[in-house]
């Protein structure tokens, strides 16, 4: 089924001025940039963002990272759009990552990993509504 699923654009891709080779990598595999903002993610934002991680040893060093420079939140939608944006980013570490994949292409590092893709249907309908309104979606 069609479904929907929540990106973000990190620092390091910015950085490099990668925002449009990223999204030709998310186009071309058949995914549909529904919603796209520029921000500057703030600290309660980021920490928000990766609650469920708060109890890990780089939580500081990520929410440092997510808002270190601006980010690109965007939502994709496509055929199974869960997984198919988590095949299309490829492994977290950028080292594990298959060819052909955005990490593989453009991740410098597990942290610097260039993309934030949802891990289930369930998490990108809660990450979605903390950066759109339904109004700012266009599908
Ligand atoms: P993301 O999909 O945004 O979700 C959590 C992020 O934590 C993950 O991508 C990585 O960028 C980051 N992360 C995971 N493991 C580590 C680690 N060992 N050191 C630093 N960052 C990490």
């Amino acid at each position: 089924a069609v479904q929907r699923t929540f990106s973000i654009i990190k620092p390091d891709a910015t950085n490099r001025n990668l925002t449009g080779a990223i999204n030709a990598v998310i186009e071309k595999a058949g995914l549909r940039i529904i919603a796209q903002r520029r921000i500057q993610m703030s600290q309660a934002q980021a920490e928000e963002f990766y609650g469920v991680h708060k109890e890990r040893p780089f939580f500081g060093e990520l929410v440092e990272f997510m808002t270190s420079a601006p980010v690109v939140v965007q939502v994709l939608e496509g055929e199974n759009g869960v997984a198919a944006y988590r095949d299309v980013m490829g492994a977290t570490n950028p080292a594990d990552a298959a060819d052909g994949t955005i990490r593989k292409l453009f991740a410098l590092s597990i942290g610097e990993n260039s993309v934030h893709g949802s891990d289930s249907a369930e998490n990108a309908e809660i990450e979605i509504a903390q950066f759109f309104t339904a109004d700012q979606i266009v599908g």
